[in-house]
């Protein structure tokens, strides 16, 4: 089978298409015919080593969905699933799973792979913020995925929503390095995924009790807070993540998340879709962050 394997830490040119044995399962796994792959930012910080130095050379990606082949369980044959693996090997023509998402029959498999992480994760993070109606959010990186989803949750939830993108794509440009300077007073809650040695400056437009939910450092760096920043105001920074505390909750909103796709309360914004073959341009254009929502691999 076709697929992507990375050499190392580097550019997008470390992943190269190569022919690899197909992956045979083993008991409880799944064989997938992979149909769409999602191209989150991590894995440019994966494979560029900002997030650790890579081991041998193996098949890169970590979000695929597609048609289970071969199952124990002969039912299961021919079901779409959306799988997510820490340990790689979605960018290829199949992957083998031992857990797996049905896929509502009216989802495709791009919407699918577009929607099964990022919205769980903005599912996940709405419930642990507790958001309600009245309240003001800021939204930061609502070009991203999760971001794009956490405006839309917390807008129907009736809040007030301010967003942070690049240029002329949100209400703020969070490429000022000032920006948080013109973000107004009064935040109840702040979702952080940028982080950096600045992100403790929101402290001061949140409101007294106002929530802060750490989960992204799309900077390269984690944020930075200290008690000094939270105490004045009784602020709640909540850090999440984890594989044993926030992971949970994501995953079990993953069914959550498409049922909210199949009934049209959340259309995934899909920005390029590239054949597996380009995976580096894939990579290139998602770090170029010229785009607003997802880029997926076909293979
Ligand atoms: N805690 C968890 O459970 C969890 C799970 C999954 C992902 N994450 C993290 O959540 C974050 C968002 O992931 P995603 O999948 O939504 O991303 P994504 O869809 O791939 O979107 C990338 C976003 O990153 C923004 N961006 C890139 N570099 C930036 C920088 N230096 N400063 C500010 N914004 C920057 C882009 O904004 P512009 O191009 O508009 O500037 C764009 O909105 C990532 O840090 C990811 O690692 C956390």
């Amino acid at each position: 089978m076709r697929a992507v394997v990375q050499y190392g830490t580097g550019g997008p040119e470390v992943l190269k298409v190569e022919d690899r044995p197909k992956p045979e399962r083993g008991d409880g796994e799944v064989l997938i015919r992979v149909e769409a792959i999602a191209v989150p930012f991590y894995e440019t910080q994966l494979r560029s080593g900002l997030l650790g130095a890579a081991g041998e050379p193996a098949i890169f990606g970590h979000e695929a969905a597609g048609t289970i082949v071969e199952a124990d369980d002969p039912a299961l044959t021919g079901r779409r699933v959306v799988t997510m693996s820490f340990t790689g090997g979605a960018y290829a023509e199949f992957v083998v799973a031992s857990q797996f998402t049905l896929v509502p029959g009216t989802v495709s498999a791009e919407q699918a792979v577009a929607a099964a992480v990022p919205a769980s994760v903005a599912l996940a993070l709405m419930d642990a913020a507790d958001v309600k109606a009245g309240e003001t959010v800021l939204v930061e990186a609502a070009s991203g995925a999760i971001g794009g989803y956490l405006a839309r949750l917390a807008g129907r939830k009736g809040a007030r929503v301010i967003t942070t993108a690049g240029k002329g794509k949100a209400d703020i440009d969070h490429n000022d390095p000032d920006w948080r300077k013109h973000v107004p007073e009064g935040l109840d809650v702040v979702f952080e995924s940028i982080g950096g040695p600045r992100a403790a400056e929101i402290a001061v437009k949140l409101a007294p009790r106002g929530r802060i939910l750490a989960y992204g450092l799309l900077s390269g760096e984690f944020p930075v807070f200290s008690v000094a920043d939270l105490a004045p105001r009784g602020l709640t920074l909540i850090g999440f993540g984890g594989m044993d505390a926030y992971a949970k909750d994501v995953a079990a909103a993953r069914d959550e998340a498409l049922d909210l796709v199949a009934d049209g309360t959340l259309t995934p914004v899909i920005d390029r879709i590239y054949p597996l073959a380009d995976a580096a341009a894939a990579h290139a254009h998602v770090e170029s962050r010229e785009g607003v929502g997802k880029v997926l691999l076909v293979p």
